[in-house]
């Protein structure tokens, strides 16, 4: 199925109530506003309703009459109940991002299956949204270097543990637990796998993908590493996400999210080019081995959705704009470089 790009997403949210678990992050910032923008009431759930840092999002449009704070954390299953009551649809993307082991695996894991539940109780979810990851597809060391990445790749566990990838690893069980659950509980499910996520930021925090962009910026580091990664736009991500909620035929399926695989050496000439005023490194700190390759992926199925991607130098631009317009990033005036 191809749909026109150019056409409004299908449905409008008027008079609809979704739920958006963690919405103070990057990614649900972007999604809040989006889901408000088209309508949709939402209860967003974050830690701590009176915290400062999440005042972008009551001062959203629309915010006043149709978003609510509720404060949940994701291992208070009452809490999660409450906030998803009377939803329609629930959008799961709180999960901490760290590759702690012990801060990572168990919030995400438990507390999927606490939302599932959750929203399974409810009687009133339609359908849940599940924001997993690329790192829940693509670790895995048997993967030939020919195959295309799509959404039948699984990241190999033992791999991930074995390498320390506790992150990769909680995103991966977690994933598996919200499809276990699903099918358990007869909840429609449907997930979306962003890849390095970028762009402009709501919040006032630098979350970790971010932080990845700021490093190369801000002196930092001196020199990148060989590895390849796969990028994407946050204001694609949360288009996304509203897509695949709201296409029927995404039920029970999974989307990569990906713009574009580039090597570290990319990105840095990128940023370099834009941004000469910065100590971007032009170094790379492995000058053994050869030079990493990037893999082949598939978005297709998002853009059978009419997801069309921002390219990546694009959102690299937007996203330095957005460090120096929130104070993150000094501004170096012309004069000085
Ligand atoms: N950014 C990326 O590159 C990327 C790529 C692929 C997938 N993802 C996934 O996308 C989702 C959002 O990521 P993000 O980049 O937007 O990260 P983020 O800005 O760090 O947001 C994560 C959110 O999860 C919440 N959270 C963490 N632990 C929690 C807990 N125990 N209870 C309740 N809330 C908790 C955080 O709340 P607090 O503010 O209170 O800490 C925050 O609102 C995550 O599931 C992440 O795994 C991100």
């Amino acid at each position: 199925m191809t749909v026109d790009a150019d056409a409004p997403v299908a449905t409008t949210g008027n008079g609809r109530t979704v739920c958006v678990t963690g919405a103070g992050g990057f990614i649900a910032s972007w999604l809040v506003k989006l889901l408000l923008e088209k309508g949709y009431s939402v209860k967003g759930t974050v830690r701590n309703p009176d915290d400062p840092k999440n005042a972008h999002l009551k001062a959203m449009d629309g915010a006043a009459e149709r978003l609510t704070l509720c404060k949940a954390d994701l291992l208070d299953y009452e809490a999660l109940r409450e906030a998803i009551s009377g939803c329609e649809g629930v959008f799961h993307t709180a999960s901490p991002v760290t590759d702690d082991p012990e801060q990572m695996v168990e919030p995400a894991v438990r507390g999927t299956r606490y939302v599932i539940n959750a929203a399974a109780d409810a009687g009133t979810v339609r359908r849940l949204v599940f924001t997993s990851s690329i790192g829940a597809v693509t670790m895995d060391p048997n993967r030939g270097p020919d195959v295309v990445v799509d959404e039948s790749c699984w990241s190999d566990l033992e791999f991930c543990k074995n390498t320390k990838n506790w992150y990769c690893y909680g995103k991966a069980v977690a994933e598996q637990a919200a499809w276990e659950m699903a099918k358990e509980r007869g909840m429609e499910l449907a997930v979306v796998n962003p890849v390095l996520v970028m762009g402009p930021l709501l919040q006032p925090q630098v979350n970790a993908s971010i932080a990845h962009v700021l490093k190369y910026l801000d002196g930092s580091v001196k020199r990148y590493t060989n590895a390849v990664q796969a990028y994407v736009d946050v204001r694609d991500v949360a288009e996304a996400h509203l897509r695949v909620y709201e296409a029927d035929s995404a039920a029970g399926q999974r989307f990569i999210c990906a713009e574009r695989v580039l090597h570290r050496e990319d990105v840095v000439r990128i940023l370099g080019k834009l941004f000469p005023e910065y100590p971007v490194p032009n170094k790379c700190s492995d000058e053994v081995n050869p030079r990493k390759k990037p893999y082949n992926f598939s978005n297709q199925r998002l853009r059978d959705l009419g997801v069309q991607f921002r390219p990546v130098s694009q959102s690299l631009y937007d996203t330095v704009k957005s460090l120096q317009e929130k104070g993150h990033l000094l501004v170096i005036p012309e004069q000085l470089y």
